[in-house]
Order: structure tokens, then C-alpha cells, then sequence
């Protein structure tokens, strides 16, 4: 019904993942954004709305339309009933992880941040004049964790005052399950770590497992949510914190006030109708991510040199290149004609990240040039 095969041309759109590799004969395998037409309901919704002709000031909080679809989705999604006022509009989810630590730490507390991790999420202690801790991501068969026992010494030194989680896991895939998330929480509250958890990818949970909300766990928690990733509406810059503490929740709109701006009806209406009208186009789109993460999986792993294990979620494969023993794996992939999410960005430069969100076909490109 929806066609994910015949994707569109994205060459010479100004596309952020494209214009690094133009004019190479590389395929860019980076940016996390798809290369799916978003689904049509999105698309005519926008068009209508452009159709109107006027583009002036619209109130986040006044457009109920959004926030009702977001109380929708989390309720079907994860069986979660929130308040409506719960919600802070941020016009990302970088923006807000960066709100997070100016509203609840000062000038040399420590930000608690796992390792290997999404660049920004890595950069926001320190661009913020934060101390950073680190917490190793482990992989159990193939299970991705967190190391607690270095989660449980980094939350107990003085400085720590916020773990920024990352679950669904960037660059691995992994997913916490709420046994884990429960661990999260009672160390960090142990020692009065506020938990600020980035859960962008959380509605491209591959395998039928259901995602839990930190904040479903512990409500004195900031859970970072977006239709942005899985309806590949990221261009729109809208995303929103859920905030069921009203203190935390003033705390956190205060951080932002005067320098992040409103979201706009664009991506307010893309969120509206990706929570409201398009649950057979997720479904389609996951059935299709799984077909090609499996593909790419089981390609990966006969290449001589390169391991990975299957991500539980996300569109994105991390990919151990330890035993090519290269010098440097980005430029080996590129050589070869692929153009991934280079490791060392990660602070894993042994590794490198491929996005299989993209045509089968393209796909194929990516594993044949990979396999030479
Ligand atoms: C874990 C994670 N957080 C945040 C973002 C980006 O969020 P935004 O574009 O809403 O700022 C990404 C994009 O790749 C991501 O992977």
C-alpha cells in the first residue's frame, strides 16, 4: 500500500546527508533522517496549510490539535495517560537536552552522558561549562546495556546532578527495557541525579517490544520525545519534552524563554497527523526497517573485518571494524564508495554507523560496495 521502494531523488535538494558526498561516487549512509516520502496524510496536510497562504504567529500550547494527538499516541503507544499541560513544545531535541542541564545544573556540576553516544548529546556538557561522566554502553550476547556498577560510582560523586539517557540507543540500537529504566532511576535518585531521558527513536521499536516512558517510571523525570525520526519530518524542528512535575516542567520552559523559539504550524501539524492518522503507515514503514536490517545484518557480519549486532531499534547499524586493522575506518568505508556516520565523532573510532533507512535497493548498493 505505501511504496518505501521507489524513494525520491534527494540530489541537489539541499539535503544535509546528500550535499557532503556531491559529486563523489559515494552513498551517503550517515544523517540519521530516511529517505522515505513521508507519509501522504503528513504531506497533504501541509499542503493544505501552505494552500491558506498565511504563515504568522501560531501558539504552540494553544494548538490543541498536536497536544491532544501526542496524549493519543502515548496511550496507544505506550499505554501511557498524560495530561495535556505535561507538555513543553522545543523546537528539537538537541535544544532541549541543552535546556535540560541549564535548568537543572550550574557552572561545574557534572552531566552524566553514555559512551559511545550521539555527537551532540557528547558536546552538550561541555558547551554548557559542565563536567562530563562518562557510563560505558555493554553488550551482552546481543543486548545492549549500561554498565550500572560505573552508573551507580559516577551518580555518587558531589557534582553529578543530571544522567542525560539516551534509550533507545544512539549509535547501537539498543533498548532498555523497564526493568533496567527502573535500575536507572532508583541509583540516580539515590543520589539526586535527575534523569532527562532522549527517546526520539522510540517508535522505531523493530521487534514488537513496547518502549517505556522514563517519565512513566518516575515523574520527577524529563522524557524527550518527537514524531521528527520515525516520520522523517526532522527538517521541521519541532519535538517536545514530557514534564509531569510542574516545578521541573516551569524549570525547564524557563531555560528556554527569549532564546529557543516557538515550534512552528508546520511541524505542529506533521506532528498532529503522524500521532493521529498514520498508524498503518508505521506499521508499513517498521515492517520494511526490519527487512532491511536484517539484510544488512547478516551482510555486515560476512565481510571479514567488520562484526555488528542486530539493533532492537532504530534505523541505524553500528558497525565494529576492529579487526580490519586500519588506520582509519571512515576513510575505508568511503574508499569503498559508502559514506557512513564516521565513529570517532561517537568516541568509537573503531567503529563506524550505517543508516539503513533508505530503498532496498540502495540498500544493496551500500552491502556490494562494502564487500570488496
Ligand atoms: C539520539 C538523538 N537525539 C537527538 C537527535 C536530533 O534531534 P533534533 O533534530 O530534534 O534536535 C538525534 C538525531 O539523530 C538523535 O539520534
Amino acid at each position: 500500500m505505501f511504496d518505501f521502494d521507489n524513494t525520491p531523488d534527494r540530489k541537489n535538494t539541499f539535503a544535509f546527508k546528500w550535499e557532503r558526498y556531491k559529486g563523489k561516487d559515494i552513498i551517503p549512509a550517515w544523517v540519521a533522517d530516511t529517505e522515505f516520502s513521508c507519509a501522504p496524510a503528513i504531506t497533504s496536510a501541509l499542503i493544505e496549510r501552505t494552500q491558506h497562504g498565511i504563515f504568522g504567529y501560531t501558539h504552540p500550547n494553544e494548538y490543541s490539535p498536536a497536544t491532544d494527538a501526542i496524549v493519543r499516541w502515548c496511550q496507544k503507544q505506550y499505554s501511557w495517560d498524560i495530561q495535556p499541560d505535561w507538555i513543553v513544545w522545543t523546537p528539537g531535541v538537541v535544544p532541549a537536552f541543552n535546556m535540560a542541564i541549564n535548568a537543572y545544573t550550574h557552572p561545574g556540576d557534572a552531566v552524566i552522558v553514555q559512551t559511545p553516544n550521539y555527537p551532540p548529546l557528547l558536546a552538550a556538557p561541555l558547551i554548557n561549562n559542565r563536567k562530563r561522566y562518562f557510563v560505558n554502553t555493554v553488550r551482552n550476547e546481543n543486548k545492549w546495556s549500561i554498565n550500572f556498577d560505573e552508573l551507580e560510582a559516577m551518580a555518587a560523586k558531589k557534582e553529578s546532578k543530571l544522567f542525560i539517557l539516551c534509550n533507545p540507543m544512539n549509535p547501537n540500537g539498543g533498548v532498555l527495557d523497564s526493568e533496567a529504566l527502573a535500575r536507572v532511576v532508583q541509583i540516580c535518585d539515590k543520589h539526586n541525579v535527575i534523569v532527562c531521558s532522549d527517546e526520539i527513536h522510540c517508535d522505531l521499536i523493530l521487534d514488537g517490544m513496547q518502549h517505556t516512558p522514563i517519565s512513566k517510571v518516575h515523574d520527577k523525570t524529563v522524557t524527550l520525545m518527537a514524531a521528527s525520526k520515525t516520520f522523517n519530518v526532522a527538517g521541521l524542528g519541532t519535538s517536545f519534552a514530557i514534564v509531569p512535575d510542574e516545578k521541573m516542567r516551569s524549570k525547564l520552559a524557563k531555560a528556554g524563554a527569549g532564546i529557543t523559539p516557538w515550534v512552528n504550524i508546520m511541524g505542529l501539524i506533521a506532528t498532529e497527523v503522524a500521532f493521529t492518522e498514520c498508524d498503518d503507515w508505521h506499521q508499513a514503514e517498521l515492517a520494511y526497517l526490519r527487512k532491511n536490517r536484517d539484510f544488512l545484518v547478516d551482510s555486515v557480519n560476512s565481510i571479514p573485518g567488520l562484526s555488528c549486532s542486530s539493533p532492537q531499534a532504530t534505523y541505524l547499524l553500528w558497525v565494529d571494524a576492529t579487526d580490519l586493522n586500519v588506520e582509519d575506518t571512515q576513510d575505508w568505508a568511503e574508499r569503498r564508495g559508502v559514506g557512513p556516520s564516521p565513529g570517532r565523532d561517537f568516541g568509537s573510532p573503531n567503529c563506524f554507523r550505517l543508516n539503513y533507512g533508505c530503498s532496498f535497493e540502495m540498500l544493496n548498493r551500500i552491502a556490494n560496495r562494502l564487500d570488496v
